[in-house]
This record gives C-alpha cells, sequence and structure tokens, in this order.
C-alpha cells in the first residue's frame, strides 16, 4: 500500500460536465473513465502487472474511441463546416496518441516514469477533452442532424 496520502491516485468521479448527452460517445467516455480508475486503484494496491494490463487496455480503447469520434466527424463534415474545431480536435487526439505511447514506453521499459504521472495526465486531458472538445463537437453533431440533447 501508498503509505504517502499524497500520493494515492483519486479516482475521477463522473459528474455532469462531463456529460455530452450523445449516448454513444458517453458510453465510451465512461469505459475510459472506469478504466483509468481501475488502473488508479491497481496502483494504490501495489499491483504492477495488472497496472500495466489495464494501461495497455486503456489506451487501445482510446484509439477505438478516437475512430469512433472522428468517423462522427467525417458524417457531418465537421472538417468543413467547422475546420478550427475540427483541426484543433484532431490534433489534440494525435498528440495525446503519441504522447500516451512515449509515456507508456517511458513508464515500462525504462522506468525512469512514475505510473502516477501517466495516470495524472491521463485523467487531466481526458477531463479537459471530454468539457471542452467533446463537447463543441457534440453540440455540432446536434445541430447538423436536428437532435436534441437532453
Ligand atoms: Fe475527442
Amino acid at each position: 500500500m501508498e503509505k504517502d496520502g499524497a500520493k494515492t491516485y483519486v479516482p475521477v468521479k463522473w459528474s455532469a460536465e462531463l456529460e455530452t448527452g450523445f449516448a454513444d460517445v458517453d458510453a465510451q467516455h465512461h469505459t475510459l473513465v472506469g478504466l483509468l480508475n481501475k488502473a488508479g486503484a491497481a496502483l494504490n494496491a501495489s499491483k504492477p502487472a495488472l497496472l500495466e494490463h489495464l494501461l495497455q487496455e486503456l489506451i487501445a480503447y482510446s484509439q477505438y474511441h478516437f475512430e469512433t469520434e472522428e468517423t462522427l466527424m467525417r458524417r457531418c463534415r465537421y472538417a468543413e463546416n467547422a475546420p478550427f474545431e475540427a483541426a484543433t480536435h484532431l490534433n489534440q487526439h494525435r498528440s495525446f496518441t503519441s504522447r500516451v505511447h512515449v509515456m507508456y514506453d517511458t513508464l515500462i521499459e525504462d522506468g525512469e516514469l512514475q505510473p502516477r504521472e501517466l495516470l495524472d495526465f491521463l485523467s487531466s486531458w481526458l477531463a479537459l477533452h471530454i468539457r471542452h472538445t467533446d463537447q463543441l463537437l457534440v453540440h455540432f453533431l446536434a445541430q447538423a442532424s436536428g437532435w436534441e440533447r437532453k
């Protein structure tokens, strides 16, 4: 067990701010946050093999999730209709992907990164990205399709 309370991973709490109102996207965000919190619990319980497995799962699922969002973007012609927002969104997905792979390799292969640093990066990135960038996309999808948000 982690003795230093300040180093204990505190789970991300789901809140209304993380809810986009688009059921498929929300379900995938729930899965991502769930995997992150499970990884945090594995860290707190000093289970490195489980932590490594959950991080792999989370990284793979994030790629699947980005593909889902990017398919939605293509379907509603986001790049044509909101080029700045679309480019920003895609750049955030790309930079997350490259950064998280570097961090994972540094953690697993070099041991020069603390797992907590990767978890902190994941939790702050996800919360910020969902609250701002994904909300913009869903707002656009709602306008484009006439679909009503909850
Ligand atoms: Fe996104």
